[in-house]
């Protein structure tokens, strides 16, 4: 109940009266006046005035599981949701989770993570307070090859979220957001198989919101959304954006089960693209021309011979040849 208060109470136009919310929910006065009280304890500022009713004032940044569960709406993409005030990692909760048989689309989320994970087998810094951790969990019904695609289909989700909350990022490929030329979202997808098919897939996304001291070899190419644009956004409203927008990417996605739909969008906004970049990969360095990604999700890089190499995400990395981008 107290996130559908939560709900009406932020889509009201002025006063919702107490009366109202009780023949709503079948309860008595003391039952809405005491969830009320609640979220007044939670941090949410609202005002009750007698004759008039509820209404809540200012945004807060309240990160909490009424916060997200009465703000998404979608379909499927977030509408399980578990949240935790601490956990080891999000991805590896949802695996666990995924193997008890949690639901396609269910949302994982914590304040804070004692062992976030990145890729290639980096640690991911997680204080409380301070940033986004979650993991979505998917059951797709395509073949595996399909699967780090959906890399590429989130960062776009990202990148497109922040765009309609008015900030410019690029996409990093395969999977950073950056702003400014510096990393403020990672993403980690994991997959798991059953005999040739696809038994889950796990897309873990970590967002730096505020401003948080960051060690010297990470200040040179991470920042924070408030670090970059001074603005502190509430983190349960880009939660909620992302989720929406996956929901359609991810219905997108689904009808070519590549990445042609998004091509020119993805490439729009590919920090990388007509840039010399040098790939990491197991065999070595080497640099070349990056000219964008084609519909598997591989970024197209021209070599001094004028050949083309397709280079697939996997574990490879690509940078600037000055530096982070
Ligand atoms: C990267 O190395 O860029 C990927 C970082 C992914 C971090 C996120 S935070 C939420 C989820 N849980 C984890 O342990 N990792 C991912």
């Amino acid at each position: 109940m107290k996130s559908e208060i939560l709900k009406l109470l932020r889509e009201a136009e002025g006063y919702l009266s107490g009366q109202e919310l009780c023949e709503r929910f079948g309860v008595t006065r003391t039952a809405v006046w005491k969830a009320i009280k609640q979220l007044q304890n939670e941090g949410y500022e609202v005002e009750a005035v007698p004759n008039k009713g509820y209404s809540l004032k200012g945004q807060t940044d309240i990160f909490s599981k009424n916060e997200l569960e009465s703000r998404i709406q979608t379909k499927w993409a977030g509408r399980n949701l578990y949240f935790y005030d601490c956990i080891d990692s999000t991805n590896h909760q949802a695996k666990l989770l995924a193997e008890d048989g949690a639901c396609h689309g269910s949302l994982i989320t914590a304040v804070t993570q004692t062992a976030g994970r990145g890729r290639k087998g980096r640690s991911w810094e997680s204080p409380p307070d301070k940033n986004i951790y979650f993991s979505l969990l998917l059951r797709p019904d395509f073949i595996p090859n399909c699967a780090p695609m959906l890399t590429l289909v989130m960062a776009h989700s990202v990148q497109k979220a922040l765009a309609l909350m008015e900030f410019t990022t690029q996409i990093k490929w395969p999977n950073d957001i950056v702003m400014n030329g510096k990393k403020i979202t990672g993403i980690l997808t994991e997959m798991s198989l059953q005999g040739e098919d696809i038994q889950y897939v796990v897309i873990g996304v970590g967002i730096n919101v505020k401003k948080q001291p960051f060690d010297d070899e990470l200040k040179r190419k991470a920042t924070t959304i408030e670090d970059e644009t001074g603005k502190e956004i509430p983190r349960a409203v880009l939660v909620q954006k992302i989720m929406e927008q996956f929901e359609k990417d991810y219905d997108l996605f689904q009808k070519t089960k590549d990445l042609s739909l998004f091509l020119e969008e993805y490439n729009d906004s590919l920090v990388n693209r007509n840039k010399e970049v040098l790939v990491l990969d197991l065999a070595g360095e080497y640099q070349g021309f990056a000219l964008g990604i084609n519909n598997k999700g591989e970024l197209l890089v021209q070599l001094k011979d004028h050949t083309i190499k397709n280079v697939y995400a996997g574990e490879v990395s690509v940078r600037g040849i000055y530096g982070y981008v």
